[in-house]
């Protein structure tokens, strides 16, 4: 049967792949509580909609710090997309630029950066991990900032692993022939085989936790890429994000994968929109499953959602093709909120429509 949303894309993708590699895409950490807490907090939104007004032509597109894309729906920074798929980050590019949006590629990417920029027609974004080996850090922000990349998405919400039980359980690793491909001429490639996750053990090895705000002054030493700063979680990081020239915030608890029982990310953009004021853009991930998810974090101050989970069923699913499935699912349930909300533009969409 042919799918008609993101969950559908699930239920194929759970076929589809290994045991290790769904267990790790969907996993939260601890009980899941903030992994189901993200999409159980839209449910609590009750839209507002109006009536008589025309809504014959509508506009999805946006900009995203001066660009512009065609719907406020961006690719989230996931790890290891060959996981899901042979043709891995440069198939999700292809489908990102085909969509008219943008793709940010994880430091964790299977794919060279190269061949992913090369891939996409519209831009590409790079999520930062910053390691302990700060000669390392610079080096791979050079190799992506002369790939081509054009913004620098810091990760600052994972100082340490979260403990996601399954990758335990599953003394997960990389399947064989796949690595941290960016990482490969600086030997940071592999994860190591541990009791417990890989992953978590790569995080501990190099992965630096004594990252600061001060840091921050370091990576505007090293790049003129704009920085913005994935993983925040309430206002006084937001007003310390602005404080220190962060070009942009993702309000984000890493997709439940972080510290359990944190908030839903979209109870907390209120109070980020309220205090970043637009001074900054404001981008918000977790729990997006449809489109009237994009709707109301839209009206409630983010310029656009990051998708995860969603872009990597639908790259298990099918490949490039099923992105871009996902993706148009994405367009037509937002089109079909705004139309039923009275809203013909993005641009448009305010807190009034919020119940
Ligand atoms: C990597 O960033 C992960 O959350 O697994």
């Amino acid at each position: 049967m042919k799918p008609v949303n993101v969950s559908d894309f699930e239920k194929i993708a759970a076929e589809k792949l290994t045991q290790m590699a769904y267990d790790y895409y969907r996993s939260g950490s601890h009980d899941e509580i903030t992994l189901s807490e993200n999409i159980e907090a839209f449910k609590r939104i009750f839209l507002k909609y109006r009536i008589l007004v025309d809504v014959s032509k509508r506009d999805l597109s946006t900009e995203v710090l001066g660009q512009k894309i065609s719907m406020p729906v961006i690719i989230a920074p996931t790890a290891f997309h060959k996981m899901a798929h042979s043709d891995g980050e440069v198939a999700t590019a292809k489908a990102a630029g085909d969509a008219g949006t943008i793709m940010i590629l994880s430091t964790l990417s299977n794919s060279d950066v190269e061949d992913v920029v090369k891939a996409s027609a519209g831009p590409v974004w790079f999520q930062l991990y910053v390691y302990k080996d700060r000669a390392v850090t610079k080096e791979l922000i050079e190799r992506i900032t002369k790939a081509g990349c054009k913004a620098l998405v810091l990760t600052v919400d994972a100082p340490i692993l979260g403990t996601r039980e399954r990758d335990v359980r599953n003394r997960f690793n990389l399947p064989e022939g796949l690595s941290i491909k960016n990482l490969l001429p600086l030997n940071k490639d592999k994860l190591p085989e541990m009791n417990d996750s890989g992953l978590a053990g790569y995080a501990r090895e190099h992965l630096d936790p004594s990252l600061s705000w001060k840091d921050i002054e370091w990576l505007k030493s090293v790049t003129d890429l704009p920085i913005i700063i994935k993983g925040i979680g309430c206002k006084e990081d937001a007003a310390l994000a602005v404080l220190h020239g962060a070009d942009g915030v993702v309000v984000s608890n890493h997709g439940g994968r972080q510290l359990d029982t944190s908030r839903a990310t979209i109870d907390v953009l209120p109070e980020v929109s309220d205090t970043v004021n637009g001074k900054i853009e404001i981008l918000l991930d977790g729990g997006i499953r449809r489109g009237t998810d994009i709707l109301k974090a839209v009206a409630l101050g983010a310029k656009a959602v990051l998708t995860g989970r969603p872009v990597l069923w639908g790259l298990a699913a099918d490949g490039q093709a099923g992105v871009s499935a996902v993706l148009e699912i994405f367009r037509n349930e937002l089109d079909v909120a705004m139309a039923l909300c009275g809203c013909d533009s993005v641009k448009k969409i305010s807190g009034d429509l919020i119940a």
